[in-house]
């Protein structure tokens, strides 16, 4: 590029742009996707479990069967057979009672983060984030320039204390939640938790986002309540086919009230007019023509067993003082090392050893002082047990060493 081209488009950029910080961890990817690095570090799902012969099965079916419209434009809300088998989910697997009509397909969940803040924030509105949270969503809603503020996760759910104070004083517009196998942590919200949450937002004028990716991919433990029972009024919720069937068709949706759809759907034609037609019709033919319950019990007990794996490695090799939180299913474990071990040193000196994951720090907002050095974030979905052992151990190693 010419000095003029990058001064030009220096200028050109939006205020809005420019505060939005470059995804991290995609350039932690690009060190750890090498093929001889053990690496903890990716949110991908294992591709060993895509259902490959099943969807080149539905793909040539919906091409046989209904090739013209499968090619088309289509409806900026999604496809209504698809939309029925999502609230019928709801109903057989949580016992809700959603209208097809209050859902919308999204190009992925990712989408509906963005079109939520698209439709919902002004600059400077207040919005309550877990600390630490998906960096998806800090990075979607960033482009809104609301005012973030953040409320500390722990085992358990959400700080109560901290979010009571927030609502209170901040008034959030928005509250954006992770409750099941939280990205980056792993843990999910207990049922006492839950209520707790429920109970400060109900008063106030703020909407809940239930983010759930990763909530059928329980390993252990009894599945919780949803806030969507708990605050039916308040509640937003997302969901996706990234984690349970397959991320490439970009396919998730938001269940919100019919005075939220219409704004998001406007929102919607504006960005994109549709979702993927074509890869709507593909995967509601594999749902119509493949036991999924099956399939997800496949995935289950896959990550299931490479969970456990990378739990045996840690008992036995970590030093005793590195934490981990509980966490009964999705595909991460946090750890937390003593105070005066930062993760970014670890990560430096692991990478040279070959083993990658994501040290903690991106994942939280708020003053820089106040964010922990000492986390770090492991998938075990990716790997084999084996690697995952060698993994562990080297990572203990450098982790003594330090
Ligand atoms: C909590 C959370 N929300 C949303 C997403 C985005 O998923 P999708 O592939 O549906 O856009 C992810 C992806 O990792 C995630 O972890």
């Amino acid at each position: 590029m010419t000095n003029k081209q990058i001064k030009t488009m220096k200028n050109h950029l939006s205020e809005r742009i420019k505060t939005v910080p470059e995804s991290f961890i995609r350039r932690i990817l690009k060190v750890s996707n090498q093929p001889d690095v053990i690496s903890f570090a990716g949110g991908l799902p294992n591709a060993d479990l895509f259902p490959i012969q099943a969807i080149q099965q539905a793909c040539v079916k919906v091409l046989e069967n209904n090739g013209k419209q499968a090619l088309q434009y289509a409806s900026s809300e999604g496809d209504i057979g698809l939309r029925e088998w999502i609230a019928e989910r709801y109903q057989t697997v949580q016992g809700l009672s959603i209208s097809p009509e209050n859902i919308l397909i999204t190009n992925g969940s990712q989408q509906a983060l963005d079109l939520l803040g698209k439709v919902l924030l002004n600059t400077a509105d207040p919005i309550a984030i877990e600390n630490p949270g998906y960096l998806g969503a800090i990075q979607a809603f960033s482009l809104y320039r609301p005012t973030m503020h953040s409320v500390s996760v722990d085992e358990n759910g959400m700080n109560i204390d901290e979010l009571a104070q927030l609502v209170k004083a901040k008034k959030p517009k928005l509250i954006y939640t992770v409750p099941n196998f939280q990205n980056p942590t792993g843990i999910s919200y207990s049922q006492q938790n839950r209520q707790a949450v429920a109970e400060i937002v109900a008063p106030s004028n703020a909407l809940l986002i239930q983010d759930d990716p990763y909530g059928e991919l329980r390993f252990s433990g009894k599945a919780k309540t949803n806030f969507m029972s708990l605050l039916p009024e308040q509640t937003i919720m997302l969901g996706s086919f990234s984690k349970i069937i397959t991320p490439s068709f970009r396919l998730g949706w938001i269940v919100a009230p019919t005075n939220l759809i219409k704004p998001l759907v406007i929102a919607k034609q504006a960005a994109d007019l549709h979702t993927n037609y074509f890869s709507q019709q593909i995967i509601l033919q594999y749902l119509n023509d493949n036991p999924v319950d099956e399939h997800i019990a496949k995935i289950i007990q896959f990550y299931g067993k490479q969970k456990q794996a990378m739990m045996s490695a840690i008992t036995e090799y970590f030093p005793k003082d590195v934490h981990i939180a509980t966490s009964e299913g999705g595909m991460f474990l946090w750890a937390t090392l003593p105070e005066n071990k930062s993760a970014m040193t670890l990560f430096d000196k692991a990478i040279q050893e070959k083993v990658a994951f994501v040290p903690g720090k991106p994942f939280y907002v708020g003053e820089k002082e106040t964010i922990p050095e000492n986390t770090l974030r492991l998938s075990y979905v990716t790997m084999s047990e084996a690697k995952i052992k060698t993994g562990i151990k080297t990572l203990s190693d450098c982790i003594k060493k330090m």
